[in-house]
């Protein structure tokens, strides 16, 4: 029942009431028996246990078809307005180049092929900007000198160093919704909001967001918080659902207690719990799902994308080969960019079906579901 909600809570976008109700009328559950997956490594689990994941896995399994088919529906906003928009990428300095290298040359090319306005902020290296964010912790600072930087442009698309276009078609009005001045996405590997990629518009509310995320440096709690990725979920819950009060007490209790991944992640669900199911504050924020906006990790598809993808995350030198493959046939045009989009070209096996993508989404966006609602009932334990 629990696992039967959460897929409720998670996709009530844009879909009718009737279609919710055929994909979770328990009398349409197909009972056939999936074929041995290994979901959870059965010996750690005790026999009720066992039962009840079972259980679920049938039914997530044997509904699979049917998410896929409601997520493919689901597209995004389709804006076809232009805007100023600049990509706004922030590092301290010129440590870091050679691993980003990639994902920097893919950036700058797609700009370049695009016509957006490309900044690459080296914060160490501007007196100004150090005087105007003079903030320790580095991850938070960055949104600070961001808060700055959206003035310049329209929209600003805000991209951690690690983030670089696998596709370069896609174009980033398609993301953007003129309700909102902030639009952030859900991770797709858990329930964590990301916190390396937003799209902001100029406007106050969207340099007091920013702040506000970045002066959590005055506050920050002694335990494992996460920093930026970590910290946004409190102003999450604080901006938008400032009516929370007790319940945020009990979030903040997880925060300010955690010493582990694995509190933080509690912790994370709790703020989830506070948002509920929504997606869109109007004049504040919205928040795309699972696999619905600009970029995701690479590494979910083994770096196999489709057409529907736009930008994967995790592109460190230091890290290809492990979390992900080189994708490009030929990586040295990226830095002269001198064969338009062709510069893009991916090796054989590379691209694959929206269907194939999908089908690798739909099965890990259960188990993620699943996860979320069993770090749920974790917070009973400090009540
Ligand atoms: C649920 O399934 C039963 C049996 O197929 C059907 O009679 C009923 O109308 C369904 N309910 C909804 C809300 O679709
Ligand atoms: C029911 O599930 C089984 C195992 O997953 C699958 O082989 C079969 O095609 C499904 N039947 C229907 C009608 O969806
Ligand atoms: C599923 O697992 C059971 C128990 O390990 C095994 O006996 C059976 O052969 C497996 N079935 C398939 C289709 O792999
Ligand atoms: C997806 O869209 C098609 C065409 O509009 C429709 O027939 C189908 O019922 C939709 N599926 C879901 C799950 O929303
Ligand atoms: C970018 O600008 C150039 C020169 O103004 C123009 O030829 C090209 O069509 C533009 N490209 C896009 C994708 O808007
Ligand atoms: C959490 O820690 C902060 C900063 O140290 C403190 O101000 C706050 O009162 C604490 N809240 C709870 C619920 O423990």
């Amino acid at each position: 029942m629990l696992a039967t909600l959460t897929l409720l809570l998670y996709i009530s976008q844009s879909t009718s009431i009737a279609d919710f109700a055929k994909l979770f009328n328990d009398s349409t559950v197909n009972t056939t028996k999936p074929a041995n997956r290994s979901v959870v490594s059965t010996t750690q689990l005790t026999t009720t246990q066992l039962s009840t994941t079972q259980l679920s896995t049938t039914r997530f399994v044997s509904q699979c078809s049917l998410i896929k088919e409601f997520r493919l529906n689901v597209s995004s906003h389709q804006n076809t307005k232009t805007y100023n928009i600049g990509i706004l990428v922030i590092v301290d300095n010129h440590n870091t180049d050679k691993d980003y290298k990639i994902a920097t040359d893919s950036l700058i090319c797609y700009a370049r092929l695009q016509n957006y306005t490309m900044e690459h902020v080296y914060i160490d290296e501007n007196a100004d900007l150090i005087k105007m964010c003079p903030h320790k912790d580095k991850m938070l600072r960055r949104h600070c000198v961001a808060a700055h930087y959206i003035k310049k442009h329209d929209w600003t698309l805000f991209v951690d160093a690690d983030i670089g276009v696998i596709n370069p078609n896609h174009r980033i009005e398609e993301y953007i919704d003129d309700t909102v001045p902030l639009i952030f996405y859900d991770r797709f590997y858990n329930w964590e909001v990301a916190a390396g990629s937003y799209l902001a518009k100029n406007s106050e509310y969207a340099s007091y967001f920013l702040n506000e995320w970045a002066n959590f440096e005055y506050r920050l709690p002694n335990s494992f918080h996460g920093t930026d990725n970590g910290l946004l979920h409190m102003i999450l819950i604080e901006q938008l659902a400032p009516f929370a009060v007790i319940e945020r007490g009990i979030c903040q209790r997880w925060l300010n207690n955690s010493k582990s991944y694995d509190d933080l992640f509690v912790f994370q669900a709790c703020t989830r719990m506070v948002l509920g199911a929504n997606r869109h504050w109007p004049g504040k924020l919205k928040l795309l799902g699972k696999g619905k906006a600009w970029s995701r990790d690479g590494w979910i598809t083994g770096t196999k994308y489709c057409a529907h993808d736009f930008l994967f995350h995790g592109w460190k030198l230091s890290k290809l080969g492990g979390e992900w493959h080189m994708p490009f046939a030929n990586p040295d045009d990226l830095a002269k960019c001198d064969k338009g989009f062709a510069t893009f070209t991916t090796k054989p096996g590379v691209l694959a079906s929206v269907d194939e993508i999908e089908d690798i989404m739909c099965r890990k966006y259960v188990d993620v579901e699943r996860n979320l609602f069993q770090n749920v009932g974790r917070l009973g334990q400090k009540f």
